[in-house]
């Protein structure tokens, strides 16, 4: 009997361990697959209790059974204990139950995946995954931006997928699932987003030394306010105001940030190795999510680049700090 408690409490214990450690963990920041913001992402999430169910049921009755049976056939005497074997109803039993399971989540999980990938498609991006930054490019548009993007709700996207060296991951969590980045190949994910708002994404695959910072952020947001940030996107960067900006921006080109750098409408500043920083004082963060787009932080981040994020291709300029100022003042006013 008392090996039957300690059995019961086993999987209690586990599940209390495990909720201690994801809120110790700060989990409830991350976004949740549980959470869907988008039509694929609503399927996966039913698509997972489903299967949770099933498992979490098989797991009862398999548990409840052992601990009957230790129960009800535990040794009482020294006589050795009677073994029963050979039932051949019982065999088939255990034998046609899993199939019947087995054939069920695979019609779920076909159905599922046919309605993941054949939505109807109206709006194409292309996803770049880098070491360890996002380049997203609108072809019809004719723009490219870098870790910070917008959609308009209730349209479907086809985000056509390739990676620049590595293997990268495409994911959001709350939007749809993971779809793998591989270098020299297209991948595609289409996704649709049903509610306005900031969404996170990350790279679901292990990529390097900085691939807990290489996240994305995704805006979702109504049909005028999208085509408002394209025309936006789609200017030229504005000319540098103001004497500490304009030397800002004659510093970017000799100082070399223009080999890795595109901004549009600066001429001598078209590199690809880096993200396009046309608009970079609209975006919300630097360095692909990994610091907020602070005057400090871009400061920062231009004097130790290896510092904030070790590993990465941003090398550390020799500037002074008030070169460093004037590049901050140039950079931060291209909105
Ligand atoms: Cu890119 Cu992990």
């Amino acid at each position: 009997m008392r090996l039957g408690k300690r059995l019961t409490r086993l999987p209690v214990a586990l599940g209390l361990l495990l909720g201690v450690l994801l809120t110790a963990s700060g989990c409830e920041d991350a976004p949740s697959i549980l959470q869907p913001r988008g039509n694929d992402a609503a399927e996966i999430r039913n698509l997972a209790i489903i299967l949770l169910a099933i498992c979490g049921a098989i797991f009862l009755i398999v548990q409840a059974w052992l601990i009957y049976n230790i129960v009800r056939y535990r040794r009482r005497s020294a006589e050795e204990p009677v073994q029963d074997h050979g039932d051949i109803r019982m065999e088939l039993t255990w034998t046609v139950i899993p199939i019947l399971i087995v054939i069920v989540i695979f019609i779920l999980t076909v159905n599922y995946m046919d309605v993941l990938t054949n939505p109807p498609s109206e709006m194409e991006i292309d996803v770049t995954g880098r070491q360890w930054w996002w380049e997203i490019s609108y072809p019809a548009e004719d723009f490219s931006t870098a870790n910070e993007f917008y959609v308009p709700i209730d349209e479907t996207v086809r985000a056509r997928l390739e990676a620049a060296d590595v293997i990268h991951s495409f994911w959001m969590p709350q939007i749809g699932g993971k779809t793998d980045m591989i270098p020299g190949r297209i991948n595609q994910s289409t996704f649709t987003i049903t509610q306005e708002g900031e969404y996170l994404g990350e790279c679901g695959e292990f990529c390097g030394v900085q691939h807990a910072h290489m996240r994305f952020l995704i805006f979702a947001v109504d049909a005028a306010a999208f085509s408002q940030w394209v025309e936006q996107q789609q200017q030229p960067a504005a000319a540098a105001e103001g004497e500490q900006a304009q030397a800002g921006e004659a510093l970017f080109l000799s100082a070399g940030c223009g080999g890795c750098h595109t901004i549009r409408g600066l001429e001598g500043s078209a590199g690809l190795a880096g993200p396009d920083l046309t608009h970079v004082a609209g975006r919300t963060s630097l360095a692909a999510v990994t610091l907020d787009n602070t005057p400090e932080n871009l400061a920062r981040w231009i004097d130790k680049p290896q510092e904030v994020k070790p590993g990465n291709l941003m090398p550390e300029a020799a500037v002074s700090n008030d070169e460093i100022q004037a590049l901050v003042a140039y950079l931060e006013g291209l909105e």
